[in-house]
Formats: C-alpha cells, structure tokens, sequence
C-alpha cells in the first residue's frame, strides 16, 4: 500500500447557495494519521466528513488526493470508507454476508468470500450471523457490521461520524481496539465523536469546528 495525502484547501461548503455551512477549511490527512474531530451539533462536522468522502463537492475549494483532484478520480471511493451517523439505518441487503460484500461487489472487486471473512473477523462478527437479516443483530452488531461493511473493499481511510453512541462500554472498547489496530496497519481515520476519552490519546491531529469554522486544538 503506498502514500496516502488527502488535502482539503480553502474548502467552503452551503446546501442552499445562501448561508455558508463551512468556511475556507484547510486540513490534511496522511497515513497512520487519526484525525479527531469535534464541535457541537448543528457546527458542520457531518457536512465535513461527506466531503471529505467524495459525497459533496465543495461549493469552492478543493479536495486532494496525492496531489490531484478526487473529483477525476473514479477509484476514490475505492479508497474511502465511510459509515455515516446512524448507518444502522440504512442497511441495504438482505442478509449480513451481502452487506458486508455490497461495496466490493459495487467496485468489481474479486475474493469476495475472503474479504467478507476479513472484515468480519475484524469486526468480531460470528459466523453464524452471515446468514441473518442486519436488522436481527443487537444495536452494537449493527454498529460493527456498519464498519466491516465499509473495511471489506480495503480502504486507505476509514471515516466515522459518530461511531461510539450508543454502544456499551464493552462495545466502546472493543472499538477503540480496533481503530488502535487500523492505525498500527499504517491506515488513516478521520472520527466525528464526542466520546473524548476512549480517542484522545490515539488522535494525533484534534480539530474544533464551531459554526463552520475549523481549528487545530493541542488538547480537549
Ligand atoms: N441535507 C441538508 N440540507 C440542508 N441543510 C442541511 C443538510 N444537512 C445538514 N444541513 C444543515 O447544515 C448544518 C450543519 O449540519 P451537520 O449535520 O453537518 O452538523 P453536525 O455538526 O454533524 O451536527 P450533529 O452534531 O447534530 O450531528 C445544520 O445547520 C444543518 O441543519
Ligand atoms: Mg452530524
């Protein structure tokens, strides 16, 4: 797996054309970055994170990766993996083993079995569950089928927009062990979370967004 620079310069975002939702934010990720963000609701950092994956394109600015666009970049999805707020929700396939193949499948990508066994063994998802309907796990199965759903096609980026709430500690744990190993496999996170505690120590870029506007932050 090679370099990996994801450049956000000057990117300025509005739904409607009128009222600015973000202002002219700078920001780079780079592998074995963990890039923390914060900010009260309603600041943007959901907005953020759709144009950090592709989603939304800047109403000016842009959005790099290694140096060009990714808006001429079709494999950039390729790279992302992104589970949005309350993925849960909006689980698309019959069963656990589809969800977790649908991205792959959607690229064209081949070992689709094994990628499917990967994630979930990453995800501590049983085997026994493959055959089930996403909408019969707990709460916290559905969270970490959301994520395996998005590991399973091998992305340099994993983006998560608040991916603690609602689990238990355990769940809490068992996650934050996970975003420890991604990052030990030289792979970059971008999380959206209030949950500090179990992300401080790992982050080592913390940013504040407050009503549209970034900044860096030494500690929270
Ligand atoms: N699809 C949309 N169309 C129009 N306005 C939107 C849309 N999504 C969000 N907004 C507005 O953009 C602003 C930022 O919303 P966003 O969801 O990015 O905030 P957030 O920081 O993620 O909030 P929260 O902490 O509640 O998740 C809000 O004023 C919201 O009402
Ligand atoms: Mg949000």
């Amino acid at each position: 797996m090679g370099i990996f620079q994801l450049e956000l310069q000057d990117v300025s975002f509005s739904y409607d054309n009128s009222k600015l939702i973000l202002h002219e934010i700078n920001m780079v990720i780079e592998s074995q970055d963990f890039v923390l963000i914060t900010g009260q609701n309603g600041a943007g950092k959901s907005t953020l994170l759709r144009l950090i994956s592709g989603i939304l394109k800047p109403k000016s600015g842009t959005v790099k990766i290694n140096g060009r666009s990714i808006y001429r970049q079709k494999d950039y999805f390729k790279m992302i993996g992104f589970v949005m707020q309350y993925a849960e929700d909006s689980f698309c396939c019959d069963t656990v083993f589809d969800e977790i193949a649908f991205a792959s499948r959607n690229f064209g990508l081949d070992r689709i079995e094994e990628r499917v066994q990967n994630a979930a063994r990453i995800m501590g998802i049983d085997q026994e569950a493959f055959s089930k309907s996403p909408y019969d796990l707990s709460n916290g199965e559905m969270r970490r089928l959301a994520i395996a759903s998005v590991i399973a096609h091998d992305p340099f980026l994993l983006v998560l927009d608040e991916p603690f709430v609602g689990l238990d500690k355990a769940g809490k744990q068992f996650l934050r062990k996970v975003l420890e190993n991604w990052k030990k496999n030289n792979r970059a996170t971008v999380v959206v979370s209030h949950q500090l505690k179990y992300l401080t120590d790992l982050a080592n870029k913390i940013f504040n967004l407050q009503s549209g506007r970034l900044s860096k932050v030494d500690s929270v």
